[in-house]
């Protein structure tokens, strides 16, 4: 089981200058009970924008063409093939635009923070196709100055 987990906007936007578009108020916690316990996999640019280094209470992979690069508490890997499943567990795809551009098509999951308004952004989630769908979907109006949604999508 392969779950991208995201936060894009409007244009699907999802990153500027190696950074987040915005805060999005209560995600984060929200994110973390949702992966914390479980495997996360991430590219090695967003690796590098974590403030504190690998994620707490995770398996952290991290994903890189350097052979060398080593990361104490990450397990480096050099190809998506390499991501281990062994007991078919739910594993997180956490970013960035790069990783979630190679992984949708073999994902079973997404779960998607739609945030209702346009960010000037560099890195981009990729364009759903027909193959998800919709199944859950909670909006969230009374946080901040944009409302958001919180969208499951499975695939058909
Ligand atoms: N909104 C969200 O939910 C969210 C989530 C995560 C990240 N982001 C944002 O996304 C941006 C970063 O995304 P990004 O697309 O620039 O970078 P990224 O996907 O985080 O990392 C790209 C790097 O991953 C490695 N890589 C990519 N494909 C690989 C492959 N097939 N095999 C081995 N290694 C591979 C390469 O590392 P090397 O160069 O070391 O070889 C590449 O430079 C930031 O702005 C971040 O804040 C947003």
């Amino acid at each position: 089981m392969i779950t991208l987990i995201v936060a894009m906007d409007l244009n699907r936007g999802i990153g500027k200058s190696g950074n987040l578009l915005v805060h999005i108020p209560g995600d984060l916690p929200r994110f973390k009970k949702i992966t914390t316990g479980h495997t996360v996999v991430m590219g090695r640019k967003t690796y590098e924008s974590l403030p504190n280094g690998p994620l707490k209470k995770r398996k952290n992979i991290v994903l890189t063409r350097n052979k060398n690069l080593e990361i104490p508490g990450a397990k480096v890997i050099s190809s998506i093939d390499e991501i281990d499943n062994p007991s078919n567990e739910e594993i997180f795809i956490i970013g960035g635009g790069e990783i979630y551009n190679q992984t949708i098509n073999i994902a079973d999951k997404l779960l998607i923070t739609q945030i209702d308004k346009e960010f000037e952004a560099d890195t981009f989630f990729p364009q759903l196709n027909d193959n998800w769908l919709l199944s859950e979907s909670e909006k969230v109006t009374d946080k901040g100055d944009f409302t958001f949604s919180y969208n499951t999508y499975l695939r058909k």
